[in-house]
């Protein structure tokens, strides 16, 4: 990051965004299919970042009154260490944090299997048809996904600076999210969201339920909520830090259209939408 921004604190900063983007009929529809499954629940979470999901898991009284087995994986450790220093310990459950890639997880996992598996913002960054079968794998018999926040294929910024510049550099931000290459291979799709239901057929899973999740980020009387101006700056920061130097821009019109766009933050101005899709399904 050519600023220097912090992902762990983008990551804190983003709760309250997905908090407010998070499609209700979906979780209520996880709530009802949790409450009948055997206990202890044993719950994976792969990418769990600085560890917000679980606890808006326990904010949100998820798995009230439940027993639950929960381990949550991340690549990155500095994300793991704030997760452990921050989340709690419900008296009634146990809590494993562990620094893994998702591949090497699943491949030490054996024969150890999961009643629900959580993905949140997460799967848009890979290959999805080489981990799907993979995550999937993971699960008990009957066992239940949640796929939260997967990117599908909308940014709206406003408001706007030049139309066609502003179209260009989204067409070229989300190209880039398709053609980028971790580990030599090409991973992350920018239309994950409305893929994911193909690639959930492929791998006979059904969906229970499915909906919307567009993050919606603006400020009120010139102030955004919480640590959401943090936010927007880290949005706008991976997209010049993306783009600078790329071939198809003009580099003078798109660094004083950055610089716009972060002056547009601290006037309050900016606002940011990104279409996100959520899933509910089984095995
Ligand atoms: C967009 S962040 C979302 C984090 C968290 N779920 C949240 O929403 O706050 C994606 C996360 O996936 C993790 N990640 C990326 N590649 C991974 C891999 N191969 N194995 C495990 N985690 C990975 C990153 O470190 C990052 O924390």
């Amino acid at each position: 990051m050519s600023e220097s921004l912090c992902f762990q604190r983008y990551l804190n900063a983003k709760r309250t965004v997905d908090d407010r983007a998070l499609n209700r009929q979906v979780w209520d529809d996880m709530a009802t299919r949790v409450a009948q499954k055997n206990t202890p629940l044993r719950v994976l979470e792969v990418g769990c970042g600085t560890g917000t999901m679980i606890q808006r898991v326990q904010d949100w009284n998820l798995l009230s009154g439940i027993p639950v087995a929960y381990t949550a994986i991340d690549s990155e450790p500095k994300s793991i260490a704030v997760a452990k220093h921050k989340v709690k310990v419900p008296a009634d459950w146990s809590l494993t944090l562990q620094a893994a890639d998702v591949y090497d997880f699943i491949a030490a996992a054996g024969a150890q299997k999961w009643d629900l598996l959580i993905a949140h913002a997460f799967l848009d960054l890979f290959d999805i048809e080489r981990l799907m079968p993979q995550l999937l794998g993971v699960l008990n018999p009957g066992g239940l996904f949640y796929f939260s926040i997967n990117f599908d294929g909308e940014t709206i910024l406003e408001p706007t600076i030049d139309a066609a510049l502003d179209q260009q550099i989204v067409d070229l931000f989300h190209r880039s999210m398709d053609e980028r290459v971790i580990d030599g291979t090409v991973s992350g799709d920018s239309r994950a969201g409305r893929h994911l239901f193909q690639h959930l057929a492929q791998n006979k899973a059904s969906v229970i339920s499915a909906g919307a999740s567009d993050w919606v980020v603006f400020a009120q009387a010139g102030t955004y909520p919480a640590d959401e101006a943090y936010f927007v700056k880290y949005i706008i920061q991976i997209i010049e830090d993306e783009l600078t130097g790329h071939p198809a821009l003009d580099a003078d019109a798109f660094a004083q259209w950055c610089a716009k766009r972060k002056a547009q933050i601290e006037a309050g101005e900016l606002v940011y939408i990104a279409h996100q899709l959520d899933f509910l399904g089984r095995i």
